[in-house]
């Protein structure tokens, strides 16, 4: 039986911290969802009833009509939200619905037959629902169904950050041709993968916030930023693996642009220094949180750095694309990433992908809404130990890196986070702080 969204694993409900939500009122869900979220919607409705001239060119008449109809649609969405209404179905016929409807379910019953609202409802459930639901309008559309009302933002990222993305991937083959030491390369690539996080779509509510200066310049500078490093403990896993035989590893990704550049330099790096086997990326099936990439931008982005006349991007594009049909690497999108539950409910909800996922030596998962669903999108004590905050879900030994920009982290030292709360306030926040967390593979 599908244990509730709230409930996660359900054994130990009442040890669980409460679920961050707006209706704490002052707190960062509640900001997000009052002040960050509308000026998203209000974005996407400006990108659909702007392509509404394009749309009518390439579907006539019907083409125009549906862009107005995903624009009201999408206002009565915002209005919903913002007038903290019932949170309600996704009715678009998606291989995805029954998942939400079970999700909408459980959470009226556990609010006593009342059904969930905007402000009252968890934090990560009500900003997924708010993703979705942009999907569901544009999915009821004739001719548009495809459309991604993200695309422009995200192509956009990728132009500007080519540039330091060449340095990046030409620093990778001067440190192989200098026979650098592997360690300190894993551990350089995984820094630059990390930082490159800094680069979401969502956190500036679609605010162009591309990388633009050289990342290697800033590794240095950074270090003192990243509360928790557990590289090495990432090292010996992979060393382990490798002496035992073939090593895969996954990576469950995050924003297009940048980051994903970043994570690809990282793959690259771990190819090349004969560390993994095979490496399967995961997208997500629709666009979601803005910038996070989808089947259609990993194409597209191989198709970018293809064309690109700097000889590092283009041989890098070659070269993933032949690891590609050499199936050494490979792409998915499974919908569980879409939905809004968190890791601890993967293996009840999607036991195929928690059991393909268990074939894999590490996972590596990208940025702040990952590791909000790594640790349940809870309340933390601050130095609960990471292990314990994924509430069972140790498919395999795992990583995550991620800049803190969401008011929960856990793992930290005794008064650490008091001190820096004394010290920069918001710092949880703001993006300026990191982690690179660990858990081993549990029997
Ligand atoms: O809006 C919630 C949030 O998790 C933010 O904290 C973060 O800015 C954004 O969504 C997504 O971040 P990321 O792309 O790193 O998952
Ligand atoms: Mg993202």
């Amino acid at each position: 039986m599908q244990q509730s969204w709230e409930e996660e694993t359900g054994t130990c409900k009442s040890t669980l911290p409460r679920s961050l939500s707006g209706q704490y009122v002052g707190s960062f869900a509640y900001l997000t969802i009052k002040d960050r979220l509308p000026v998203i919607l209000t974005r996407v409705v400006d990108t659909v009833y702007k392509h509404r001239i394009v749309a009518s060119e390439q579907h006539g008449q019907e083409g125009g009509n549906d862009c107005v109809d995903i624009v009201s649609r999408l206002s009565k969405l915002k209005h919903e939200m913002q007038t903290n209404k019932y949170i309600l179905e996704i009715e678009d016929g998606n291989k995805d619905v029954s998942i939400w409807k079970q999700v909408l379910k459980e959470e009226t019953e556990r609010n006593e037959g009342e059904a969930p609202k905007f402000f009252k409802a968890a934090w990560l459930y009500t900003e997924c629902y708010m993703y979705r639901k942009i999907m569901e309008s544009i999915a009821l559309s004739c001719h548009l169904k495809e459309f991604d009302p993200f695309g422009e933002q995200k192509r956009n990222a990728l132009y500007d950050c080519l540039k330091p993305a060449s340095l990046l991937i030409q620093y990778l083959h001067d440190s192989i041709e200098a026979k650098k030491n592997p360690n300190d390369m894993l551990s350089e690539f995984i820094q630059m993968s990390l930082w490159g996080n800094k680069c979401d779509l969502s956190i500036s509510a679609g605010v162009e916030n591309s990388q633009k200066v050289s990342p290697l310049c800033q590794l240095q500078e950074l270090k003192s930023k990243i509360l928790i490093n557990k590289t090495g403990l990432v090292w010996d896993e992979l060393k382990q693996a490798k002496s035992i035989g073939s090593v895969r590893i996954d990576f469950i990704l995050d924003n297009a642009g940048y980051e994903f550049l970043s994570d690809l330099c990282l793959a690259e790096c771990l190819t090349r220094l004969n560390l993994v086997d095979d490496i399967h990326f995961h997208c997500k099936a629709m666009p979601w949180f803005v910038s996070d990439v989808t089947p259609v931008d990993f194409a597209w982005t191989l198709d970018v750095l293809g064309g690109n006349e700097n000889q590092g991007l283009s041989n890098l594009s070659k070269s993933i694309r032949q690891k590609l049909e050499d199936k050494s690497w490979s792409m998915e999108s499974h919908k569980f990433w879409t939905t809004p539950h968190s890791f601890a409910s993967m293996e009840t909800v999607s036991p195929e992908l928690y059991r393909d996922l268990t074939k894999s030596n590490l996972l590596i998962f990208k940025g702040d809404l990952n590791y909000r669903k790594l640790v349940l999108d809870r309340d933390w004590e601050h130095t609960v130990p990471f292990k314990e905050a994924l509430h069972g879900f140790h498919p395999t030994a795992l990583c995550a890196l991620r800049t803190s920009k969401a008011d929960l982290i856990v793992g930290l030292s005794e008064g650490l986070a008091q001190k820096l709360e004394a010290q920069h306030p918001g710092w949880m926040v703001s993006g300026e702080y990191a982690v690179i967390e660990f858990c081993e593979k549990m029997s």
